[in-house]
C-alpha cells in the first residue's frame, strides 16, 4: 500500500534524524497539481523537539533524497513552507503497485488485523405492511456495509429481523375475521388492502383500536387461532418481501423476526431483576438509563406496559441476548432510520447496565430520509407513500421513455440498469443526509449516476476483450497525463475502502469508482489503443484497462449493482 510505504520511509529517516516520533502520517495530496502525496507531520516533529520547522523539514528532505533507492519510489520530494513534504511517486513505483494489486483478487488490500464477527441488523420490513423506501435504503446501505465487511475479510452475519409481531398483525388478523375470509384463501393482494384500511380505521375508531391491541397481545400470549393466522400472515408477506429483496439482490443469513427474541425475554428479566434495574412507573416496567453527564435527556426505557405487553425495546434487548448466546460476535450493527436513533441508545445503555453485552460493541448506523422536489418526504403522484414497486417501475418507464432500453434487451439486463439508477443514486450520498429523489436526473447518462458507470465499464470491456495480455509484465513507462491520472487513482483503492469500511460510509466507494470512471473516459478519448502499433504501449494499456475494469465491477458489487450484458 502507497500510504504505508511512504509512512515508512519518512519515519526511518525521522528516526535516523533523532526525532522521538512513532509515526509519519502521509495523505493524499492536497494539490494534485503540486504532488502526489503529502505529509504534514513536520510540525509535530518540531513542536516536540522545540525547533523551527523549516530546519526539520529541510533535513528531512534532504535525508530522504540519500536513500539508495530513491528512485524506486520517488520522482522529487520538496519542502514546501510552512511545514509540508511533498512527494512525487517515479513511474517504476507507481507501477510496482499497481502489479501487486493486479495479481491479487482483493487488489492487494491484505487481512485485518484481527478478524471480527458482526452481526448486521437491516432490512427490517414489517410483515403485512408494504415496504417503502425507507426499506430500500436500509436494505442496500446494510446489504453494502456486509459486502465492504466481507470483502475486508470479516465474518458477517445479516439478520433481516422482521416486524412480525406488531400492532399491524392484530389489525389485520381482524380485518380478515371481519370480512371472513377462509385462511387458504388468503392472498398478498388481500394484505395489502386489509392493513392500511384498518390502520385508517383504528385512527377514527377507539373500539377497534383497542380490539386490535387485545388480539396482538393474545396472540403473542400463545391463542392458537391467532397464531395460525399469524403463521399464515408472515408466509405470504415474507414472500413478497424476498421477491423484494431478490431483486434488490439482497439477502440475509437469518430470516428472524421480533417473535423469535420473546423466549429470550425470561431470561433478560431475570437478569434486569437481579441487577435492580427493573422499576415500576405508572404500572409500566421501566429501566433508568439516563447518565449523569447527559447534556440531552436521555427517558426511561419502557421493558414492559401496564397491560403486561412487551415493546420494541425489549424484544431488542432480548435479540440481544439471542445473539451474543448464538454468535458471541465483537459488533452489532443496526442500520435504521436516523429518527431511531434515542431508541437504540436506551437499548445500548440498557444491555451495558444489565451486563448482556457492552455499549462498545454496537453501533447505530442511522439514514436520512428521501425527500420529494419539496424537500418533504417523497410522495406518488396520487400523494401516498411510494411503494417499492412504484420505484422500481418509474425508474423503468424513465429508461424506456429516454430510448435507454432497446427492444431486444432481455428483461433482466432491464432490471440491473433499474437497480444501477436507484442504488448509486442512493450510495453515492452520505448515508445519514437526506437526499432528493429525482429519478430523471438518477438516469441520465452522464453525471454521477449509476448509468454513467455501467457504460464506461462496457465501452472499456468492448475495447479489450479480444487483446490477450496473458503473459504480459507491465513495463516502467506511463505515457502521458491522462494515463499517470488514471493510475494514481487506482493506488487510492485503499484509502476509499478503508474510509468506506472504517465509518461504514458505502459513499465513500461510490465517489471512487465515479472519479474512476471520469478518469478512465478521459484516458479514452485523448489514448486510441486499436491500431497502436507501439505492442508494450498497447498491452501497458490493456493491462491498465483490464485492472481498471476489474476494479469498477468490483467497486459496483460493493454497492449491490450488478453489470448488464449491454445497454
Ligand atoms: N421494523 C422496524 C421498522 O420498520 C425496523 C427494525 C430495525 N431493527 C431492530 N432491531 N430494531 O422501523
Amino acid at each position: 500500500m502507497v500510504v504505508n510505504e511512504l509512512e515508512n520511509i519518512l519515519l526511518a529517516v525521522a528516526k535516523k534524524l533523532g526525532y522521538s516520533t512513532e509515526s509519519m502520517r502521509v495523505i493524499l495530496s492536497n494539490r494534485p497539481d503540486l504532488c502526489d502525496y503529502q505529509c504534514d507531520e513536520v510540525f509535530k516533529l518540531a513542536k516536540s523537539a522545540h525547533k523551527n520547522p523549516i530546519e526539520i523539514g529541510e533535513s528531512l528532505v534532504e535525508e530522504v533524497r540519500k536513500i539508495d533507492n530513491f528512485s524506486d519510489y520517488f520522482d522529487s520530494v520538496e519542502f514546501v513552507k510552512p511545514g509540508f513534504i511533498n512527494m512525487t511517486l517515479s513511474s517504476s513505483f507507481i507501477n510496482r503497485i499497481l502489479s501487486a494489486m493486479y495479481s491479487n483478487p482483493k487488489f492487494n488490500l491484505g487481512e485485518p488485523e484481527k478478524k471480527e464477527t458482526v452481526v448486521l441488523d437491516y432490512g427490517g420490513p414489517n410483515v403485512a405492511k408494504p415496504l417503502h423506501v425507507g426499506h430500500m435504503r436500509t436494505a442496500i446501505v446494510g446489504e453494502s456495509i456486509k459486502r465492504i465487511l466481507n470483502f475486508a475479510g470479516h465474518k458477517t452475519i445479516a439478520d433481516v429481523h422482521l416486524g412480525d409481531y406488531g400492532l399491524q398483525i392484530g389489525q389485520v388478523i381482524y380485518g380478515v375475521q371481519k370480512e371472513s375470509i377462509a385462511l387458504d384463501n388468503l392472498t398478498i393482494g388481500d394484505l395489502d388492502r386489509i392493513y392500511p384500511a384498518m390502520s385508517a380505521l383504528c385512527k377514527e375508531d377507539e373500539e377497534v383500536k383497542n380490539k386490535c391491541a387485545e388480539i396482538t397481545k393474545e396472540l403473542q400470549d400463545g391463542n392458537l387461532e391467532y397464531r395460525e393466522m399469524w403463521k399464515k400472515i408472515c408466509e405470504i408477506s415474507s414472500e413478497d418481501i424476498l421477491g423484494i429483496y431478490k431483486y434488490l439482490d439482497v439477502s440475509f443469513d437469518l430470516w428472524y423476526g421480533e417473535s423469535d427474541a420473546y423466549p429470550y425475554i425470561p431470561k433478560v428479566e431475570s437478569i434486569m431483576k437481579e441487577k435492580n434495574l427493573l422499576q415500576e412507573s405508572e404500572g409500566a416496567i421501566i429501566v433508568d438509563v439516563s447518565k449523569e453527564t447527559d447534556k440531552k435527556e436521555v427517558p426511561p426505557l419502557v421493558f414492559q406496559k401496564s397491560n403486561g405487553a412487551y415493546l420494541y425495546a425489549t424484544t431488542d434487548l432480548a435479540t440481544i441476548q439471542e445473539r451474543m448466546e448464538d454468535f458471541n460476535p465483537d459488533k452489532i450493527l443496526y442500520i435504521t432510520d436516523s429518527r431511531q436513533s434515542l431508541h437504540f441508545e436506551q437499548v445500548f445503555r440498557a444491555a451495558d447496565l444489565a451486563g448482556i453485552a457492552p455499549y462498545s460493541i454496537f453501533e447505530h448506523l442511522g439514514y436520512g430520509t428521501v425527500n420529494g422536489s419539496d424537500g418533504k418526504p417523497y410522495k406518488t403522484r396520487n400523494g401516498d407513500s411510494p411503494k417499492l414497486q412504484y420505484l422500481f417501475d418509474q425508474a423503468k418507464e424513465v429508461l424506456i421513455s429516454k430510448k435507454e432500453t432497446n427492444a431486444d434487451m432481455q428483461d433482466e439486463d432491464v432490471d440491473k440498469i433499474v437497480n444501477a439508477i436507484l442504488k448509486f443514486a442512493d450510495l453515492q450520498n452520505n448515508r445519514e443526509r437526506d437526499y432528493i429523489f429525482d429519478i430523471s436526473k438518477f438516469s441520465e447518462v452522464v453525471g454521477k449516476t449509476g448509468p454513467y458507470i455501467l457504460y464506461t465499464y462496457l465501452r472499456i470491456e468492448k475495447i479489450i476483450q479480444n487483446i490477450s495480455i496473458d503473459n504480459h509484465k507491465i513495463s516502467n513507462n506511463i505515457y502521458n497525463n491522462y494515463d499517470r491520472d488514471l493510475r494514481l487513482k487506482l493506488l487510492e483503492f485503499p484509502v476509499a475502502f478503508k474510509n468506506a469500511l472504517e465509518y461504514r460510509m458505502p459513499n465513500y466507494l461510490a465517489d471512487y469508482v465515479y472519479d474512476i470512471c471520469v478518469l478512465t473516459n478521459a484516458f479514452y478519448q485523448n489514448n486510441h489503443i486499436n491500431g497502436l502499433e507501439d505492442e508494450e504501449k498497447k498491452l501497458d494499456w490493456v493491462f491498465l484497462l483490464t485492472l481498471t475494469n476489474r476494479m469498477i465491477k468490483e467497486m459496483l458489487s460493493l454497492l449491490v449493482i450488478n453489470i448488464p450484458t449491454v445497454m
